[in-house]
Formats: structure tokens, sequence, C-alpha cells
């Protein structure tokens, strides 16, 4: 079996130059797969909101939502990092409310790390949490926490914004952060961003040069339905194969041929 991975192994793939991959997981299948296949880091992420738990939008999975789900991806990972986002509105109120609900999640989850959204505006809350001994990971760009502020699922960064992203992602490292997500931001910002950083990147649309990519597990399956965004890649059509593997299930018990003599019992 492979040794469970660290924070510090992230650094250490940065510093010798080898990427790392990450995915979403929401429950305790996929992550045992997931893990079995080598990916580095699961994410709980906050799209178990859309994509798990049938809420309409990130905002509104609570902690003890999550931890449930988070449980069962720790419980299942050998040796992949597993990190849980903090849902919207349990950090943001101050460094202390961000660190009651962080231990609650580290105590009842068995996860490596916490993840969440800011550079400057959250940085209080990144240090209070590291100086108590949990690892963070920050996530700037395109932050879909603050989705209505922003004005929708936009490019950050392009032009003069740039240099201000690329002061967000200082003020989470200098914070304490293991690593940083760079959503919706264009490569070669990424790419700079990457090149000054100490800490490494994980990109979500943001080109090849991060550190690490991270993907959302059902847009990787193509499970989620509806056309892929751009920075999606589509590794198989699950949502295909589930809906015939289903209907074809449902043809055989109407015709009879499920159960046959071979799946049944005899006294
Ligand atoms: O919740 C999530 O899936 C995320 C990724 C997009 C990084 O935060």
């Amino acid at each position: 079996m492979a040794k469970i991975a660290r924070v510090s192994h992230l650094q250490e793939f940065k510093n010798s130059g080898r990427k790392f991959s990450c995915l979403t997981s929401y429950d305790q299948n996929t992550a045992a797969i997931f893990d079995e296949a080598g990916i580095n880091v699961l994410l709980v992420g906050d799209s178990a909101a859309e994509n798990a738990l049938g809420h309409e939008s990130v905002l509104a999975i609570t902690v003890d939502e999550i931890i449930p789900l988070a449980r069962a991806v720790a419980g299942a990972a050998k040796s992949a990092l597993v990190v849980v986002d903090m849902p919207f509105g349990s950090y943001e109120t101050s460094a202390d409310d961000a660190l009651a609900n962080a231990l609650k999640i580290m105590k009842q989850t068995g996860a490596a790390a916490v993840k969440l959204e800011g550079g400057k505006r959250s940085s209080k809350q990144i240090a209070k949490l590291v100086e108590s001994g949990i690892p963070v990971m920050g996530h700037i760009g395109f932050t879909p926490q603050s989705v209505h502020a922003l004005g929708g699922f936009k490019i950050q960064g392009r032009g003069d914004a740039a240099d201000e992203v690329l002061a967000e992602a200082l003020a989470v490292q200098e914070a304490g952060a293991f690593a940083v997500v760079l959503e919706l931001v264009p490569a070669d910002l990424a790419e700079r961003i990457t090149k000054q950083l100490q800490i490494p990147t994980i990109g979500i649309g943001a080109g090849s040069e991060t550190d690490g990519q991270i993907l959302v597990w059902t847009d990787f399956a193509g499970l989620s339905g509806g056309k892929p965004r751009r920075f999606v890649r589509e590794y198989m059509s699950l949502r295909d194969d589930l809906l015939n593997a289903a209907k074809n299930y449902a043809a055989d018990v109407e015709s009879g041929s499920f159960p046959n003599a071979d799946e049944s019992f005899s006294d």
C-alpha cells in the first residue's frame, strides 16, 4: 500500500517539478477508486451541493451536510490527501468562527486539511487555522461562493486585473496556506503566479502550467450531462452508460428475463 499523502508531499512535488492530480469526491466508492488510481488529492468540495445533495448552488451546503460525505471519503482513501471545503458561511464571520468550524470538520471526518476561498479577505482565517495546526488550502481567481459578487461565472485576472490576482495568491501564501487553487484565470497569469509562489498551485480552468490540476469528478466522468465547460475533459460517458444500463435492467425486469435461474436460489 502506498503511504498516506501529507501536505508536505505536494511541496515536494512542486520542488521536484512533478505535477500532481486532484479530483473531487463525495462518497466512499469514488474515493476508493480514485485513491487506487493514484489521484494525489481528493477534495470533498462544496460542489457536492450541486452534484450530490440536490442544492441549487454551492452557497447552500452546510458544515453538518459536508461532514458525513468527508468522513466517507477520508475513510476510503488509503493514500490520497483528503481536503474538505469549508462551506459558505462557516468562516467569513471571524477567525474564531473559522477555527471552530474547521476543528469540527477535522475531528469528525479524519480529513487532513481544509480549503477556504479568498485571498486578502481570508488571510486572518487562514493564519488562525494554520497556527492551530490545521493545514489550509487557499482558493482564488473565480471563487464559486462569491458568484453573486463576481457577477457570474467569469474569468478573473484578465488585463489590468492580473496583478490583483497575483497579490491575492501572495496573501494566501503569506497567511500560511500549503497550496492554492487558481480557478478560471488566464493560463499565462497562472504560470506567472506558479513561478512566483513557493507553495504549489492547483489549476482548474487555469492552463497547463500550474503544479497540480483539479476537476470535479462528475464533470471528468461525463456524469453531469449537457455540454462540458471549455476547461473540462470528459474521460468517459458515465451518464450515457448508466442510462443505458438502467434502461436494459428495466426492460429485463419487464420481460421477465431478470432474474434467470442462475440468479435465483433453489431449496
Ligand atoms: O468544490 C469544488 O469542487 C471546488 C473545485 C472547483 C476546486 O472547489
